[in-house]
């Protein structure tokens, strides 16, 4: 009420100021305008009583004196005629008696042989006075005096005065209901109603933020009240959670297990981590920024990670705003607890490393799907460049830091531990290669194999999902480079550096921290303007890697063998459009839109369309929505290191249903035996999949969703962190080496 009376008080002063002093310059501007038509008026109305007048002074005819007073006096119009000493000879009868006053302006009138003027106050009224000489033979025979009514200009100035209150009057009236409406509905009532709100979470009530808690009108205030509450809310669902699994003995790792396990065995040591994507971009939305989080299953595993135990996050800037938000930030944003550092790189660079390189070369070489690598020489020299640049970023970042802890990620920075390691040996240094490893004969196709498994080899842990990928490795080391490997330690020795070589199979977090929401099968098919019994679905990156087209076929041969199934099964396609500038990947869109529409038109009927293709980019939360209304999932990549769709739809089903449909060529086959497991270039086999998890029974749904959510659960993505930083911390600390030269030298 107090802000109300005073921004009113504001408003009222501010408007009374200007509507007054407007009103002032008005009446200046109206009273110089009448004052000079009525010294006008005054003027003719003298010359034409003077050219009367003269003939008869000098006549001295008391009867013209009367015709002329007769002739040109009016109601408003008094006339009064002076002989050459001033005196009265004449006058009006409403002004006679009262001519006194005037004679300072005769005498003017007749000394300066000119007119003289001027308001006075004559018979009790407000008069205009305009007094001439009268002349004869050179010289001043007398004078006339013409006395116009001016009352109405002061009515008028009254007038103008009166009609301004009225309008402040108005405006007041009409700004005062305004303001109190506007402050009413945008300050007060959200205010309240985020009190209200404020008051339900500490009160443990779950409840969303109100929805006209506008953050454009309170500014970081919404924002930070909102990160508030997720925190609070996060560490309310940690603190049951870790009570919920004390009560039942259990031994999971969690977030807070992590943590605790980070700051026992690592201390105050902080951790890097080194990715090509970053955990989110900035990307402009018309005319305002809006974050990203990337379609990575990287993203995906390492951010719990940087969320429970902080730290600095090093990776390439690519979104098109992330220059303006700033090249070091804190994320979350709305409640920072890691830092995000960003390295830009330029199109050559980008183009040479990233879609060159890593992408057209390393990325078709570790996967089976004959897809024939490109090695380029410009984009290995780029590949080395970035490499060598993130290299002194994160040297930077960690020039205050004892012992820090990298961990590198994937297979766009193989060279970058060696970096690293030789100018910072006091660094324990992790690289995980999140895509498969192929056979040592596969490998040896590259080109500039030997500098790339010395760049790997530079870490002290190299980790691979699989036991199989690992002994490839092992092997290709064997056969590629000078070394020994110690098959019984999984250790690769050069020298006096020892790299140790395990299998993390990486993970999701599973934790339920938030409220499960609702689903409703028919309102998320209503989302993609489907309705059907069953509904199917993938989640992917563009990719030919992920066997996409197989897919469509074995959908489309599901309908041909099934014909009974038409109308009743929708499967929906999410794709996120993937590494588009490579030409691969352009035709896999491509082929991928012609193939639906071909099966949508070929198997379609009038209201029933069997695939629903949404190529953009989904975030969490809609993807979220379709795994947990799907009555199966199909993740048939061809071939794919781990594949963590398959545990987040898994990690996404806590009513325990759903039935997975999995590539036996996938990381995630080796955990999650429960899934359908198919040979995606197996039309038939994958088709009868789609029948039988339509088919199966509830009991059998829930029994293996349930075994599938117990092991996902046991091995999820802390276990991960947990169990790769307990090996990095097994091995032993390296001496300080002695430092030579400029860190760019060494690098190089
Ligand atoms: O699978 C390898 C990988 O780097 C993942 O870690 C990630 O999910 C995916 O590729 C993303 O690819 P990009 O960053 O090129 O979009």
């Amino acid at each position: 009420m107090r802000l109300l009376l005073r921004l009113l008080g504001g408003i009222w002063l501010a408007t009374l100021v200007v509507i007054a002093g407007f009103t002032y310059l008005e009446v200046q501007e109206e009273r110089a305008r009448l004052v000079q038509d009525i010294g006008r008026r005054a003027a003719l109305a003298a010359d034409a009583v003077r050219e009367a007048t003269e003939p008869l002074v000098a006549r001295q005819s008391r009867a013209g004196y009367d015709r002329v007073l007769k002739r040109f006096g009016r109601p408003d119009r008094s006339i009064a005629i002076y002989d050459q000493f001033g005196s009265v000879i004449e006058a009006s009868p409403e002004v006679k008696p009262a001519l006194g006053p005037l004679s300072p302006l005769v005498s003017e009138a007749m000394s300066n042989r000119g007119p003289a003027r001027g308001f006075q106050d004559v018979g009790g009224a407000r008069r205009w006075v305009h007094v001439v000489p009268l002349e004869r033979d050179d010289l001043i025979i007398g004078a006339v005096a013409i006395l116009l009514d001016a009352q109405y200009l002061e009515s008028y100035e009254w007038g103008l005065w009166q009609r301004s209150a009225v309008r402040l009057g108005v405006l007041i009236l009409l700004l005062t209901g305004i303001t109190w409406l506007l402050v009413r509905w945008t300050v007060t009532r959200p205010i309240a109603r985020m009190a209200e709100w404020t008051k339900q979470l500490k009160a443990g009530q779950p409840v969303a933020p109100p929805p006209d808690a506008d953050a454009s009108l309170f500014g970081s205030l919404a924002g930070e009240v909102t990160g508030l509450a997720r925190t609070l809310a996060r560490a309310r669902a940690v603190a049951e959670q870790e009570a919920r699994l004390r009560l039942h003995g259990e031994s999971v790792w969690t977030e807070e297990r992590l943590k605790q396990f980070v700051q026992i065995r690592f201390g105050a040591r902080p951790i890097f981590v080194v990715s090509n994507r970053e955990p989110v971009s900035h990307v402009r939305d018309g005319k305002t920024i809006k974050e990203l989080q990337p379609a990575s299953g990287l993203v995906t595993a390492l951010e719990p990670i940087v969320l429970a135990c902080g730290g600095v996050w090093v990776a390439h800037g690519s979104g098109d705003a992330d220059r303006v938000v700033g090249e070091r930030i804190g994320l979350p944003s709305d409640d920072p607890t890691y830092t995000l550092r960003r390295v830009w790189l330029d199109a050559e660079e980008e183009a040479g490393y990233y879609y060159g390189f890593a992408n057209e070369g390393l990325w078709p070489l570790c996967h089976i799907v004959h897809e024939r690598p490109r090695f380029r020489a410009g984009d290995w020299e780029q590949y080395r460049a970035v490499n060598h640049k993130f290299a002194l970023t994160l040297l930077e970042e960690m020039e205050k830091a004892d012992d820090p802890i990298v961990l590198v990620q994937d297979y766009h920075f193989a060279l970058l531990p060696q970096m690293i390691k030789r100018e910072r040996p006091d660094a324990r240094v992790a690289l995980f290669w999140h895509i498969p490893w192929p056979n040592f004969e596969a490998f040896g196709i590259c080109p500039w194999q030997e500098e790339i498994l010395l760049g790997m080899l530079g870490a002290d842990l190299v980790g691979f999902h699989t036991q199989f990928h690992c002994n490839n490795f092992l092997e290709t080391v064997e056969r590629t480079i000078e070394g020994r490997v110690e098959w019984d330690h999984f250790t690769v020795v050069r020298g006096q550096h020892t790299t140790h070589v395990l299998p993390f199979p990486i993970s999701v977090a599973t934790d339920a921290v938030e409220e499960p929401e609702r689903v409703d099968k028919a309102a998320v098919m209503a989302q993609v303007e489907v309705s059907a019994e069953f509904l199917g679905v993938g989640v992917e990156r563009i990719d030919y890697t992920k066997g996409l087209p197989e897919r469509l076929r074995a959908i489309r041969r599901f309908f041909e063998r099934w014909p009974q199934y038409r109308r009743r099964v929708v499967f929906v396609q999410i794709a996120s459009p993937s590494r588009t500038r490579i030409p691969r990947y352009q035709a896999l869109q491509e082929e991928t839109r012609a193939m639906v529409r071909a099966i949508n038109e070929e198997i379609g009927e009038r209201g029933w369309r069997p695939v629903v293709y949404r190529e953009r980019h989904h975030d969490h939360r809609e993807i979220r929505a379709f795994y947990r209304a799907a009555d199966f999932c199909m993740v048939t990549a061809l071939h794919d290191g781990m594949n963590l769709v398959a545990k987040e739809f898994i990690a996404a089903r806590d009513d325990d249903d759903g039935v997975l449909i999995l590539s036996r060529f996938t990381g995630a086959s080796r955990e999650l035996g429960d899934a359908l497991l198919v040979n995606p270039y197996d039309i038939e086999d994958t088709a009868d999949a789609i029948r039988r998890a339509i088919e199966m029974s509830q009991r059998e749904r829930r029994d293996r969703m349930a075994r599938m959510r117990a092991q996902v659960r046991e091995q999820n993505i802390y276990r991960w962190a947990g169990r790769l930083l307990s090996e990095l911390a097994r091995i032993p600390r390296t001496a300080l080496a002695d430092r030579q030269g400029t860190t760019e030298d060494r690098l190089v």
